[in-house]
C-alpha cells in the first residue's frame, strides 16, 4: 500500500516561525516511518501563495506579490531542508502546474452543477481570508484568530453548493470514525456539521491575485479553493512526464492546525466529492505552541509577534534536538507551551544525559572491555522481554499519528537502558575474569537495545541515529526486533551526539 503525507501548505506573508516547522517535522516522522517500513511513499509540503493575506503583506513591504512570494517561498524552502525534511516535492500554488489543474477540477465542478451565482454579504477576516459565520465571531466582531476588527462584505460571487454535502458528509463521519483524529478534533468538526452547512463563496471578484476562474475570468478562486487542491494537484506534476495520482491518493494523512480543521474536515471532503475524487483516509488535527503574549499564553503566531525562530535554534543546537523537544514537550493532538528554557533543559536531561550518554558509555566499554566488538552471544532476555513487542507498538501509534505516545514509548526504553548499565555495572564484571562471559552478554544486550531504540528514533532523530548506526556498524533500518543473539562485528567511537 502506498503512504502519502502532507502538511498544510503556509502563507508567505511573512517568515517561517516554530509553528510551521512543528507541522512539518510531525509529517517528516510519519514520512520516515513509512519509508522504513518499505512503503511507498510521499511527502508534500509548500507555500499557499495566492489571497489577500499575501496581498495585504506585499502592500505594507511595498513590493508586488510576485517579488514577496518569491522571496518568503524561498525561506520555506530553506526552513524544511534545515529541518532535513524528507519531502518528495515542493509545491508553490503559483506554480504553473498547480494553476492550470485548479481550472481544470474546478470547471468540473462548475459543469456538474456544484456552483452558482449570487451574493455574498456578511463578516469576513482578511488575515484568514475567511468568511465567518455566527458562531466563529469574537467579541465586538473581531477575529478570534487574529484579534483584529472584520469587514462586512459585499460582493457579486461564484458559490460552492457545500449545503448540498449535509448528508454525504455525515455518512463518511458514521461511516469512518477515523477520518479525522484525535478524537475531540473528530467530535469538534461534528459539531460544526451539526450546525448545518451553508453555501460558501468560490470566487472573489475584487481580488486579482489568484487563479483565474476559467468561466468568469474577472474572478479568482477564493484562495482556500486553490490552496487545498494542491493536495491533489501536486501529484500531477512532481514527476515530469509522471502523473502520480493513481500511486498515491487518496492521500493517507493530511496533518493541520486546529486553526484550519473546518476547512479540511469540512470544505475538502465536500470539494472532493464534488470533483468525483476520493477523500483522504485521515485528516490529523495538532494543537497549537503556545508561548507567552502579555503575560498569559497564547497561539504562537505572527499577529502575537510571541514567535520563535526555528533558525536559531538549529544553527545552535542542530535539527535533531529541535525535532525531539517539540513532540516531548507538547503532546501531540493538544496544545502545550514551549520555550527556550524548556528546550534547554529536555537537551540536557534526555539528549545528552540520557541518550548520548548511554551511546558514549556503551562504545566506550565495548572498547574497553570487548575489543571493540559486540560478541555473537546469546542476549539477556530479561532484557529482551522489555523490548518485547516494542516495534509493533510503535507502528500502531505512528499508524495514528500519535507520535508524542510513540517517543515515549521509545524513550522508556532508553530509560530501561541507563537502569540496565546501573544494575550489571560492567565495570564491576570487567574486574572478575571469571564473570568475563557475562561482561560480554551484557554489552552484546545493550549494544542491542541501544541500536534498536536508535533505529525507532531513527524518524525522530534522522541525522543522529545515522551517525550511532553508523557506529555500532548497523546502519539498516529494517531490524525491528530484538535479537536473540548478538550481531558480531566491530564498533567504532564517536564524538558525543549531543554535546553539553
Ligand atoms: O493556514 N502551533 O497557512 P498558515 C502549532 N495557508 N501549529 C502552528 C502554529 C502554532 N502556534 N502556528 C502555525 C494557512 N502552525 C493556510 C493553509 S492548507 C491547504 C492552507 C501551523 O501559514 C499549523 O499547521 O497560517 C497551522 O495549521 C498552519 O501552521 C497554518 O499556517
Ligand atoms: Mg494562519
Amino acid at each position: 500500500m502506498s503512504f502519502y503525507v502532507t502538511t498544510p501548505i503556509y502563507y508567505v506573508n511573512a517568515a517561517p516561525h516554530l509553528g510551521h516547522a512543528y507541522t512539518s517535522i510531525a509529517c517528516d516522522v510519519l514520512a520516515r516511518h513509512a519509508r522504513a517500513a518499505g512503503e511507498d511513499t510521499f511527502f508534500l509540503t509548500g507555500t499557499d501563495e495566492h489571497g489577500e493575506p499575501v496581498v495585504l503583506a506585499a502592500e505594507r513591504d511595498g513590493i508586488s506579490p510576485r517579488e514577496l512570494v518569491d522571496t518568503n517561498s524561498e525561506r520555506f524552502r530553506a526552513l524544511s531542508d534545515l529541518l532535513e525534511l524528507s519531502n518528495d516535492f515542493f509545491i508553490r500554488t503559483t506554480d504553473a502546474g498547480h494553476i492550470t489543474r485548479v481550472q481544470a477540477i474546478l470547471q468540473r465542478v462548475h459543469d456538474s452543477g456544484h456552483v452558482y451565482r449570487g451574493t455574498y454579504e456578511g463578516w469576513y477576516c482578511p488575515r484568514c481570508a475567511d468568511f465567518k459565520s455566527e458562531s466563529e465571531i469574537g467579541p465586538e466582531n473581531t477575529c478570534p484568530i487574529h484579534h483584529i476588527p472584520l469587514r462586512w462584505e459585499s460582493e457579486e460571487n461564484w458559490f460552492f453548493r457545500l449545503s448540498t454535502f449535509q448528508e454525504p458528509l455525515e455518512r463518511l463521519f458514521d461511516e469512518r470514525p477515523d477520518f479525522v483524529l484525535p478524537r475531540h478534533a473528530y467530535n469538534e468538526a461534528r459539531s460544526f456539521l451539526a450546525q448545518g452547512l451553508q453555501d460558501v463563496s468560490l470566487s472573489r471578484a475584487k481580488l486579482s491575485w489568484g487563479v483565474p476562474v476559467p468561466w468568469e475570468p474577472d474572478h479568482v478562486f477564493y484562495v482556500w479553493f486553490d490552496a487545498l487542491l494542491n493536495y491533489v494537484t501536486a501529484l500531477g506534476y512532481a514527476r515530469e512526464g509522471e502523473d502520480l495520482t493513481a500511486r498515491f491518493w487518496p492521500a493517507t494523512f493530511h496533518v493541520i492546525g486546529k486553526d484550519i480543521l473546518k476547512f479540511h474536515t469540512i470544505y475538502w471532503p465536500a470539494l472532493l466529492m464534488a470533483a468525483e475524487l476520493a477523500v483522504p483516509r485521515h485528516v490529523f488535527v495538532h494543537g497549537f505552541l503556545l508561548s507567552p503574549h502579555d503575560g498569559e499564553l497564547e497561539k504562537m503566531s505572527k499577529s502575537r509577534g510571541n514567535v520563535l525562530d526555528p533558525f536559531a535554534i538549529i544553527e545552535e543546537f542542530g535539527p535533531d534536538a529541535l525535532r525531539h523537544y517539540l513532540f516531548r514537550e507538547v503532546t501531540f493532538g493538544a496544545d502545550g507551551p514551549v520555550s527556550l528554557e524548556g528546550f534547554r533543559s529536555r537537551y540536557d536531561t534526555e539528549l545528552a544525559n540520557e541518550y548520548g550518554n548511554l551511546a558514549s558509555r556503551t562504545l566506550n566499554m565495548l572498547e574497553r572491555y570487548c575489543e571493540g566488538r559486540v560478541a555473537a552471544v546469546a542476549l539477556d532476555s530479561e532484557l529482551a522481554g522489555d523490548f518485547a513487542g516494542l516495534g509493533a507498538r510503535v507502528d500502531e501509534l505512528l499508524a495514528r499519528a500519535e507520535l508524542s505516545a510513540a517517543l515515549e514509548e521509545i524513550w522508556q526504553r532508553v530509560r530501561r537502558l541507563n537502569r540496565y548499565v546501573e544494575e550489571r555495572a560492567p565495570w564491576q564484571l570487567a574486574k572478575q575474569p571469571e564473570r568475563a562471559a557475562e561482561l560480554e552478554r551484557v554489552l552484546a544486550s545493550l549494544a542491542e537495545g541501544l541500536r534498536l531504540v536508535t533505529v525507532l528514533l531513527h524518524p525522530f532523530l534522522p541525522g543522529k541515529s545515522v551517525e550511532l548506526l553508523d557506529a555500532l556498524g548497523r546502519p539498516e533500518l529494517g531490524a525491528r526486533e530484538f535479537a536473540g543473539e548478538g550481531w558480531g562485528g566491530p564498533v567504532s567511537a564517536i564524538a558525543p551526539l549531543f554535546p553539553k
